[in-house]
């Protein structure tokens, strides 16, 4: 009755903003992402007789601010009825930043707590479970470049091209740690009620999903940073558009948004994307990675820097 997975956050190149079923937390839109190596959550859950209530220890402390949206996680897969747990997590990266965190944490969990249950699901049906949980969790059960397509009753989930075979790398610069004042569901929400760009945004999607797609099946790199840039951008614009306005930038964010433009500027092969946090992570092919890295650490408030390859999809492991 004890199981433990590990999960990959996943970074979106075409984002998913905005739900159109809140209850079942089905997205308004289809997504892209490209699932990360070197960080990574290790989740495990431990299904007990006797326990009155969930237990959780995020990094080995008790985390009570987290622990519903983890019950409500296992009810999904297990059922309300199900055994209490014990459930662990341990994240190699700070949470709840804009670092997608919930997409690794939530994958991990579905994937641990199936395994506990020792319910054989797929990786389609796991996919929707931890979607269920977090939209960008459904991403995670795949690895290197994967779609999200809103189905007439649900989300599919289609892998696009494996990671050895387009390897690009990933430059994160954190430009502030500690939690995001508003979290994605509650944000996503404000922007569907009052942004007047929203109704755009949802009608464009479709069109940069498929620019991306041709970019990603050609391996045309030029072609999937305008793109990843644009929609990155335009998802701001919604974000800014809100009453109230949501800016989840600083300075520091807006300076390697230029360092990336100046680099693009000397020939490297960088784009940049940032979801609901502070955060900039910058896209480049294998070539590039250094330059990129250096611009981004002497870059002023970028208080530190990450680097990953693309990585594989959620899995069950042998022990925390
Ligand atoms: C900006 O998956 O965290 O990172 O479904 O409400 O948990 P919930 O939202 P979440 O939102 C991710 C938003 C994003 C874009 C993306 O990852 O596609």
């Amino acid at each position: 009755m004890q199981a433990t997975a590990i999960a990959q956050p996943n970074i979106a190149l075409i984002k998913y903003w905005g739900k159109r079923d809140i209850d079942r937390n089905l997205p308004a839109v289809g997504s892209i992402s490209i699932t990360l190596s070197d960080l990574q959550t290790k989740v495990s859950v431990e299904l007990r007789d006797g326990l009155s209530d969930d237990i959780l220890l995020v990094n080995g402390d008790e985390n009570q601010a987290m622990l519903p949206r983890m019950s409500a996680c296992l009810d999904k897969v297990l059922g309300q009825s199900r055994l209490r747990a014990s459930m662990q997590s341990h994240s190699n990266f700070p949470i709840a930043a804009g670092l997608a965190s919930s997409a690794s944490a939530f994958a991990a969990t579905t994937v641990a707590a199936a395994g506990a249950a020792n319910l054989s699901l797929g990786t389609q049906d796991l996919a929707r479970l931890a979607g269920a949980s977090s939209g960008s969790a459904a991403r995670s059960l795949y690895g290197g470049f994967v779609e999200l397509k809103n189905a007439d009753d649900n989300i599919t989930l289609t892998p696009l091209c494996d990671v050895d075979s387009w390897p690009l790398q990933v430059v994160v610069a954190i430009t502030q740690t500690g939690p995001k004042a508003t979290g994605s569901t509650e944000a996503m929400e404000i922007s569907r009620e009052t942004s007047p760009f929203y109704d755009n945004w949802v009608a464009q999607q479709e069109y940069d999903l498929e620019v991306a797609r041709a970019a990603i099946d050609r391996r045309d790199f030029a072609q999937l940073a305008t793109i990843a840039e644009h929609n990155c951008l335009k998802m701001h614009s919604v974000m800014w558009a809100s009453r109230p306005p949501m800016v989840f930038w600083n300075a520091a964010t807006m300076r390697c948004l230029q360092t990336v433009r100046r680099l693009q500027g000397e020939g490297h092969q960088v784009f940049f994307t940032i979801d609901a946090g502070p955060q900039v992570k910058a896209v480049c092919l294998p070539a590039d990675v250094d330059a990129v890295s250096q611009a981004l650490a002497e870059t002023s408030g970028v208080q530190e820097i990450m680097t990953t390859g693309l990585g594989s999809a959620a899995r069950l492991v042998e022990s925390l």
